[in-house]
């Protein structure tokens, strides 16, 4: 199963809000991975409403090895649930548990690769929030685990500049993945059509840009009136389905 990447170029068009929908609304059991550079606790603070991780996290799991292999279950059994859904498990690996440790990161990812792999291969699929880029990107190996790198933009002159400076160093890391854009605010005032003709990259989605329904998932604040059936999640609805109909397209015949 391919692994998604969630990122953006610069400033906070809503990379985590999206990553933890995705983690939510996805068609089968999720783990999604902070893998944020520039920690903040974004979800354990704001969805999960000021939650403990109680020591579990890709630092602790990648210090549990100690000389032997981690496996999917050491994986699973560091996260905390997402949510009480009964059909499908849908769980959280907390990130860095403190600033200015990039390299910890680095390295702490570098002795999980392989269980996230193999937790993809059991058909989990894996979100990856790795919030801003950045100069150096995160972590390689991450990336190379990556099927879809999806970069998060406004569409501002503002975010559009931002993202012409970044998007050729993302493109590069990217490789082999897929690379497309979601925008949030579509037409504010930059138009897909526009956005994918000046870049070059495929808009795969349109999220719409409403504060009080994303800060149910950015900050666990309570759901609007209508929240579910608002355009909000319907967009969020939207891109999810557009993902698993490109994951379906690219399955072997047989596979499907
Ligand atoms: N589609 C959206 N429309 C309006 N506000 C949004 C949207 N997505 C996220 N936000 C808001 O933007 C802020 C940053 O969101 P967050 O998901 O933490 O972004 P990032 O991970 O890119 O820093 C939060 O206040 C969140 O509620
Ligand atoms: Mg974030």
């Amino acid at each position: 199963m391919g692994v998604i990447m969630l990122t953006s170029a610069a400033g906070a068009p809503g990379v985590t809000s999206t990553a933890l929908a995705l983690a939510l609304l996805w068609p089968g059991d999720t783990v999604l991975i902070d893998a944020d550079g520039h920690p903040s606790q974004a979800v354990l603070a704001g969805y999960l409403q000021g939650t403990d991780g109680a020591g579990r996290g890709v630092t602790a799991l990648a210090g549990s090895q100690r000389g032997r292999s981690v496996e999917p279950v050491d994986l699973l059994s560091h996260c905390l649930p997402l949510s009480t859904d009964t059909q499908h498990q849908r769980l959280f690996l907390p990130g860095m548990p403190r600033s200015g440790a990039g390299q910890l990161l680095v390295g702490a990812f570098e002795l999980i690769l392989e269980t996230l792999h193999a937790v993809s291969d059991a058909g989990i699929q894996v979100v990856i929030d790795a919030g801003r880029f950045g100069a150096d990107g995160p972590p390689a190996g991450l990336v190379g685990l990556t099927s879809t790198v999806i970069v998060l933009t406004r569409t501002s002159l503002r975010a559009l500049a931002a993202l012409r400076l970044h998007l050729p160093v993302i493109s590069q890391r990217a490789g082999s993945a897929g690379l497309g854009l979601v925008l949030v605010g579509e037409g504010q005032p930059y138009t897909a059509a526009e956005i994918s003709g000046q870049f070059g990259v495929p808009v795969l989605g349109r999220l719409v840009d409403d504060p009080p329904a994303a800060a149910v998932l950015s900050d666990g604040a309570d759901a609007p009136r209508g929240f579910t059936r608002g355009r909000y999640a319907r967009s969020l609805r939207d891109l999810v389905d557009r993902l698993v109909d490109e994951r379906r397209s690219l399955e072997p015949e047989g596979a499907r």
